[in-house]
């Protein structure tokens, strides 16, 4: 993917120098135009060397018949302006062209481009600063809120640099086809925890990661999708349309249960405990005792409940196990009446960055993929539960 990064002259300028950095170390084409004022902040030098690329200031610098905006914006699979300050934002939704970036911004026409607005919070909240960020909007440019925080002026508000794995993510929002658009997604992630007093409780060691993947990728492909989780120690992903956050397997059901008639797709990758402790003691347990046995009760089965109203949803499910893997998910799939079960080696891929999966549907296909890392596999999960929903909706939904 060819990556355009337009880079103007905000003071959140040195966190762009690590986007390009971040952009270089993930292999993407990139070239980067700054303002001129930009450059009296940080030298193109510095864009240069750490993104190994190209940078270009000046509209005139035609060499050979090359006209730098009408042919980098040419060049450009995704144009991504970091930081955009208000004044260049103003001159964009009013189709002024008088500088390099301006004018690449003009030319470029592709649904892909991606603005941050950084400045103080005074000039981000000024009427016309917003009406410039609605028409950017309208004109299909996907626009990140400033997060509010600390400013450079010593004011705290709104118009900090977001995250760069936002921008990051931005990018493959606005750059992947969408074929879970108009389709309801529910993710579950993570363990549960099933306290037996306020301090102590029995869980797994499910990271997440998995999830969270499936998660991104579904918001990438265009669902709306909402990720209930267990406790895990990430960040959610940008981007969700809603985000809820769950402890024990009691309470991932109940929020399971009062979305499901309202989803098209539900995905539980959760580690849901199995047992729970009998019972609860409010205050800490005192170790006064020389041993100490823990009664244990089962837990609601979430995923074989929903299997049994079924209706026209796609159930998918996870089949973690230490041996005989395959036989056991074949199992799980008939059992709790599911479309797909996605199987893995639970010892090798608990934690870690990447997995290596097999995935088995209700028509008896099998795939095996991987070792990839969990976003390719959480793409690949979702591209057979496409093909499910093209079998069943037709192709033109
Ligand atoms: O039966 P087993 O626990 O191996 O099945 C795993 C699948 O069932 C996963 O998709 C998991 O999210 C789901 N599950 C559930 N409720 C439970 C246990 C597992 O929904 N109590």
């Amino acid at each position: 993917m060819r990556i355009l990064l337009g880079v103007s002259s905000g003071i959140a300028i040195y966190k762009a120098v690590d986007l390009v950095s971040r952009l270089r170390k993930k292999g993407y084409e990139l070239k980067i135009v700054m303002t001129p004022n930009a450059t009296k902040l940080l030298s193109p030098v510095v864009f240069s060397s750490v993104g190994n690329c190209p940078v270009f200031i000046d509209p005139f610098e035609v060499k050979d018949g090359w006209i730098p905006h009408t042919e980098l914006s040419r060049w450009a699979d995704v144009l991504v302006i970091a930081p955009a300050t208000a004044d260049t934002i103003a001159k964009i939704a009013t189709g002024r062209a008088d500088n390099l970036l301006t004018l690449v911004a003009l030319a470029f026409n592709r649904a892909s481009k991606v603005i941050v607005p950084t400045m103080n919070d005074r000039m981000y909240g000024n009427p016309i600063t917003q009406r410039n960020l609605i028409t950017l909007k309208d004109n299909g440019w996907l626009v990140l809120e400033p997060e509010e925080g600390f400013l450079a002026c010593g004011d705290w508000g709104k118009g900090r640099y977001p995250d760069n794995e936002v921008i990051e993510e931005a990018i493959h929002m606005v750059t992947w086809e969408k074929p879970l658009k108009g389709y309801k997604i529910l993710v579950t992630a993570g363990p549960t925890r099933e306290h037996l007093d306020p301090v102590r409780f029995i869980s797994n060691v499910s990271s997440g990661k998995m999830g969270y993947a499936l998660a991104k990728v579904a918001k990438r492909l265009g669902g709306h999708v909402c990720l209930i989780s267990g406790p895990v120690s990430l960040s959610p992903p940008p981007f969700l349309d809603e985000f809820v956050k769950v402890i024990s397997a009691e309470e991932m059901k109940r929020e399971v249960l009062k979305r499901y008639e309202n989803m098209d797709v539900i995905v539980m990758n959760a580690a849901v405990a199995d047992y729970r402790p009998s019972t609860y003691s409010k205050s800490k347990i005192k170790k006064d005792m020389e041993s100490f046995s823990l009664s244990l009760v089962r837990n609601p089965d979430i995923l074989k409940e929903l299997g049994k109203k079924k209706d026209n949803k796609v159930l998918v499910g996870f089949s973690a196990e230490t041996e005989n893997f395959e036989e056991n998910a074949w199992e799980k799939l008939k059992e709790k009446n599911l479309d797909v079960v996605v199987v893995n080696d639970v010892r090798r891929t608990a934690g870690s960055d990447t997995a290596e999966v097999v995935i088995l549907t209700k028509e008896g296909d099998k795939k095996r993929v991987g070792p990839y890392d969990k976003e390719v596999i959480a793409f690949h999960v979702f591209d057979t539960v496409v093909n499910i929903l093209r079998r069943s909706h037709g192709e033109d939904r």
